[in-house]
């Protein structure tokens, strides 16, 4: 007993985690999702690596969309392959301008599949293969943890992203947004890029 102990202790650890590697790639699922991560990260990488000495070219900003509420038929256009390149995202009945996550949203990015569509669901399971509806989505069968999930995703795209209306329901109403209305999502991502 005290030889297990004593003369197999770092041993053991080694046999342990050798263990939980070789249980890890036993499963094909695993291996798919270490290839997914994989995948996305050669993705979010490989733009940062390509000319560390040149500065990625600065692209003309678009001018600011007013705000108004957007069906998922409205968004679906924005999907970044339009010729302005714009890229709305819906997450949890909110709309936001992304055109400035192009490199994870654009047609090349690792996230392309948000683009002109509500993000909620797949955010939310963290899948990219879980289905993203064309039409509107109810998502009050969503856990708690899971809306929780995505009110912080909705968090950081509210300071990082131009907030541009709200994703109507079928049968809402849109709401009538006056010119002088509070933009605070939008100064804060002015502000943002400022130092960037
Ligand atoms: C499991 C493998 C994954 C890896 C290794 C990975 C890696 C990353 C990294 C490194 C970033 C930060 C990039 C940066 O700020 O420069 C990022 C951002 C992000 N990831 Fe992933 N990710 C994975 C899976 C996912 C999945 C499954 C989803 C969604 C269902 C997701 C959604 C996002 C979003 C929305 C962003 C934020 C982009 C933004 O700032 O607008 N990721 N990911």
């Amino acid at each position: 007993m005290p030889d297990s102990v004593g003369g197999g202790g770092g041993g053991g650890a080694e046999e342990a985690s050798m263990g939980y590697l070789a249980e890890l790639f036993s499963s094909p699922l695993n291996l798919a999702l270490i290839g997914l991560c994989g995948f996305l990260l050669y993705k979010i990488l490989r733009e940062r690596f390509q000319k560390p000495d040149e500065p990625p070219p600065r692209e003309p900003e678009l001018a600011p969309l007013k705000k108004r509420d957007w069906t998922n038929e409205d968004i679906r256009q924005y999907d970044g392959r339009g010729e302005d390149g714009r890229i709305l995202v819906a997450v949890n009945g909110k709309v936001f301008d992304m055109t400035r996550g192009k490199r994870f949203y654009g047609p090349d990015g690792p996230y392309s599949v948000f683009a002109g569509k509500d993000a909620t669901r797949a955010l939310a399971t963290f899948s990219l293969t879980e289905d993203i509806k064309e039409g509107y989505d109810d998502i009050s069968d969503l856990s708690t943890s899971q809306m929780d999930s995505v009110r912080e995703w909705e968090e950081q795209f509210m300071e990082k992203y131009v907030f541009v209306g709200k994703l109507l329901k079928p049968g809402e109403q849109p709401t009538e947004y006056s010119d002088t209305e509070d933009e605070t999502s939008s100064s804060r991502s002015d502000e943002k890029s400022k130092h960037e």
